[in-house]
């Protein structure tokens, strides 16, 4: 499974891609987690503890290709290599890589982020799934760090402005190079909040997450949530958003 988690700030992404991760872990997959938000928020949500590094110096070499210089990974390290050597291991044997934080005004970790580029991208489908917790922006599901996803899941709250976010999502989803697009309404409080997420946004939703205080409860206090509180609702609700996305994988 490749999947993405996008929206609008704030909607829930990480809280949902750190528990999604976990628990489809728990089901015997191989999962690689994926932070590419420069402020990153995945490692609380899966209960890491945070390394915040990146892809490290010594593993990048500087290229020219096409003319332009760039970076990539140091040659002789495969992907999975630096994954298997820079990832950061989670509870449930989850993976975590983590884009790194900011360096400078601009560009002093350019290598470090073309090289996660090239480790998300590498990284063979074989045996491997990959859940990513995007930055919110309309550009990076579909020309960034989204590039690796078959899936990208919207996660939208039923307010305004973030239906107004997952409309502008969706209108990028039509073009011929776009990922499959779907959302999942998060933070409901009634059964109509789920139509309200399709209808304002053209979107199928395939998961409702609901509002839960066991969430916040667990960010206050710096918990994973599936540690925390492992039968609160919302990690019911994310658990069935696995085996529907393992389901579809699975229709020819
Ligand atoms: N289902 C939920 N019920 C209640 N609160 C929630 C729920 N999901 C997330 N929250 C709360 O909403 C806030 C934002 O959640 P989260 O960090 O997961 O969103 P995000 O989309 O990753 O945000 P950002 O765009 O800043 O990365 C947090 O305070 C979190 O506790
Ligand atoms: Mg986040």
């Amino acid at each position: 499974m490749r999947v993405a988690f996008v929206g609008k700030g704030g909607a829930g992404k990480s809280s949902i891609a750190g528990t999604f991760a976990r628990l489809l872990a728990r089901r015997g997959e191989r999962v690689l987690a994926i932070d590419s938000d420069p402020m990153p928020g995945l490692a609380f949500s899966l209960g890491v503890d945070r390394s915040d590094a990146g892809i490290p110096d010594v593993a990048i070499e500087e290229c020219v290709i096409d003319g332009r210089n760039t970076f990539r990974l140091r040659s002789g390290l495969s992907a999975e290599e630096a994954v298997l050597r820079y990832a950061d291991v989670g509870p449930d044997g989850v993976l975590l890589l983590q884009l790194g934080k900011a360096r400078g005004v601009r560009g002093e970790n350019a290598g470090s982020h073309q090289a996660f580029q090239h480790v998300v991208e590498g990284v063979p489908d074989h045996g491997w799934s990959i859940v990513g917790d995007l930055p919110a922006g309309t550009r990076q599901p579909f020309f960034g760090w989204g590039r690796f996803a078959r899936t990208v899941v919207v996660v939208v709250e039923p307010t305004p402005a973030s239906l107004l976010s997952g409309r502008r999502l969706a209108r990028l989803a039509g073009m011929p190079s776009a990922p499959r697009l779907v959302a999942v309404a998060s933070k409901t409080r009634g059964l109509g909040d789920a139509e309200l997420v399709r209808d304002g946004t053209g979107l199928p939703v395939i998961g409702t997450v609901p509002f839960d205080t066991s969430v916040s409860d667990g960010d206050r206090e710096g918990a994973a949530l599936l540690d925390q509180t492992p039968k609160a609702p919302a990690v019911a609700a994310i658990d069935e958003l696995v085996s529907t996305l393992i389901n579809e994988e699975e229709q020819p």
